[in-house]
């Protein structure tokens, strides 16, 4: 009889906890993860409410490579390759390059002509117009399909449990976009590339040969002067600039322009970082060039003059006047910035 009542209790004790549980499950503490910071690299931006965690990078990796966030089988992944430091040997749907991604936790702004500063705005603003991603929005907004995908699916719901305390097939679609967003920016700001052979050759680890430091010697001085644009160990200003590609701009040449109106924006681009620029081609908002032999001999040029062309670009009409040795002394040190463990880890 005792023993009765000790199991009944049991039960009812045991039935109630689960119950419980399935109400309100108990809130997860998601694992804070620690980025170090690259020799010379400034601390990286965060946005406040979206701090680096275990769980949600993890969440943000697995998405980026899902095509469970498009209607026609993408995935960032099919654009974004890893081989190619998450650029793509082909441009954009719209005729924009396909932006690489790494060390973007340190960008001040995003996409050629600047229109989103925050990184877990991307993939679903207007930047890449055409793209399916485009469509997350889009497709959330007519008949939320990415929700009945969430809902069958064998992970996602206790994975983004784990990383934002979330049921994320019970909330409004605002708060489901965000949390998708946050976590494919917690995953991108861990894409960090700081070690190439030129990195090495700064702590020392390895000599560049006498090419390669030739080519240093002309991208950091007067003679090359790439620096004052490419600058810092990001290889960027984070600044916009006319660097004379065209003299009159047409649709996506327009540049910052298309996003700030102010005719004096005509035709600049937000400085992209040079760090394995060796995998990135093709080169240029609209991938014009297709190899850096082409690039450098439009900066040996001079390059065409129009309005806006910056006054760092100071051999309008002159050009660099670099020897074919010089050029190919460049481009020697430009392939020191490639990072190769970025392409394979
Ligand atoms: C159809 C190809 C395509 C797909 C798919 C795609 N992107 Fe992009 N991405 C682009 C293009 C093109 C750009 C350059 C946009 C511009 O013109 O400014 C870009 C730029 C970006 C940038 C800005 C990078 C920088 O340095 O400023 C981020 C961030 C980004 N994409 C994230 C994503 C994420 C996250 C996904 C998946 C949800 C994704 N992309 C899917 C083509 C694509
Ligand atoms: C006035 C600033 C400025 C100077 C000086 C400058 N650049 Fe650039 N560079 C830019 C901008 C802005 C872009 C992007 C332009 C565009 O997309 O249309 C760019 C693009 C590039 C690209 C293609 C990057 C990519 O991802 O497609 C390479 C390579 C490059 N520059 C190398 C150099 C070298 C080498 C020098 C020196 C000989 C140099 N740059 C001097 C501003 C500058």
């Amino acid at each position: 009889m005792k023993n009765l009542v000790i199991i009944i209790l049991a039960t009812i004790f045991i039935f109630s906890c689960k119950y419980e549980d399935a109400l309100t499950p108990e809130p997860y503490t998601p694992t804070p993860y620690f980025l170090a910071t690259p020799q010379d690299f400034p601390d990286m931006k965060f946005e406040e409410d979206n701090p680096l965690t275990e769980e949600g990078i993890a969440l943000g990796e697995k998405l980026y490579f899902d095509n469970i966030l498009s209607t026609n089988g993408n995935s960032c992944s099919s654009c974004h390759y890893q081989e190619f430091a998450y650029s793509s040997p082909s441009i954009g749907p719209t005729g924009n390059n396909i932006m690489p991604h790494f060390n973007l936790g340190w960008k001040k702004h995003f996409g050629w002509a600047g229109g989103e500063k925050v990184l877990e705005l991307v993939d679903l603003g207007d930047l890449e117009d055409g793209n399916p991603f485009l469509n997350i929005a889009g497709v959330m907004g007519q008949n939320d399909s990415i929700l009945s995908r969430f809902k069958k699916h064998p992970v996602y719901k206790e994975m983004f449990r784990k990383a934002f305390n979330v049921d994320i097939v019970n909330v409004d679609i605002d708060t489901r976009k965000k949390h998708i967003s946050n976590a494919l920016a917690q995953f991108m700001r861990t894409l960090v590339s700081a070690n190439s052979k030129y990195d090495k050759y700064l702590r020392n680890e390895l000599q560049l040969t006498t090419s390669q430091l030739n080519g240093f010697v002309i991208f950091n001085t007067e003679k090359g002067d790439c620096f004052h644009c490419h600058s810092t160990a990001m290889f960027t200003d984070h600044l916009f600039h006319n660097n004379g590609i065209s003299s009159d701009f047409l649709g996506v040449d327009k540049g910052r322009y298309l996003v700030t109106n102010n005719t004096e924006d005509m035709g600049k681009f937000y400085t992209p970082s040079l760090r394995n620029i060796e995998f990135t081609s093709p080169y240029m908002h609209d991938g014009r060039f297709e190899t850096l032999e082409e690039v450098i001999e439009h900066y040996n040029s001079g390059g065409h003059y129009s309005t806006t062309i910056d006054p760092l670009m100071k051999k309008v009409g002159i050009g660099l006047q670099l020897t074919e040795q010089e050029k190919q002394d460049l481009i020697a040190f430009l392939i020191t910035l490639s990072d190769t463990e970025f392409l394979t880890n």
